[in-house]
């Protein structure tokens, strides 16, 4: 009985750790954008916060988390304090992505391609472009 009861706690426990990785991506798969490509923060990044189905300002509205990712007010939430320019594999903005180790569980988590052009964006100096 004391056997089946560790099984039972093992298997739960590797469980539990699976379900905490399985909608994380390996961050070494994020690929480069390609040299000569100016990614635009209107055009290429504020269009991923706000798609159907995976809406960031369902949360990042300024009233359940920061930062507010609303058209609008997503660059100056975002500018100084998520990003250190030029350096977007220690930006916290990065970090914390769906996708890459976003602090809690969204049921979604976004492309490695949409990952690219935001670390791209941070890489190319956060500008407000
Ligand atoms: C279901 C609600 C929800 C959705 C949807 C959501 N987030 Fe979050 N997010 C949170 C919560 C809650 C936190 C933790 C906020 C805190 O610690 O103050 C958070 C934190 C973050 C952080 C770290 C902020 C910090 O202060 O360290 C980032 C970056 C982030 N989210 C980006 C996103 C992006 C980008 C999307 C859309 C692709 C998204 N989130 C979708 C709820 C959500």
């Amino acid at each position: 009985m004391k056997k089946l009861f560790r099984l039972a706690l093992v298997s739960s426990l590797s469980l539990l750790c699976f379900s905490c990785y399985y909608d994380e991506l390996y961050i070494e798969e994020i690929p480069e954008i390609p040299e000569g490509q100016i990614v635009s923060f209107n055009d290429d990044i504020q269009p991923i916060f706000i798609q159907e189905g995976k809406d960031c300002t369902a949360c990042h509205d300024a009233s359940v988390a920061n930062p507010d990712l609303r058209e609008g007010r997503s660059y100056n939430s975002i500018f100084p304090d998520y990003v250190i320019p030029g350096d977007g594999e220690n930006s916290e903005f990065y970090q914390k992505l769906p996708g890459i180790d976003h602090p809690i569980s969204v049921g979604f988590v976004l492309s490695v391609d949409e990952i690219a052009l935001i670390k791209g964006w941070i890489d190319q100096g956060a500008e407000n472009n």
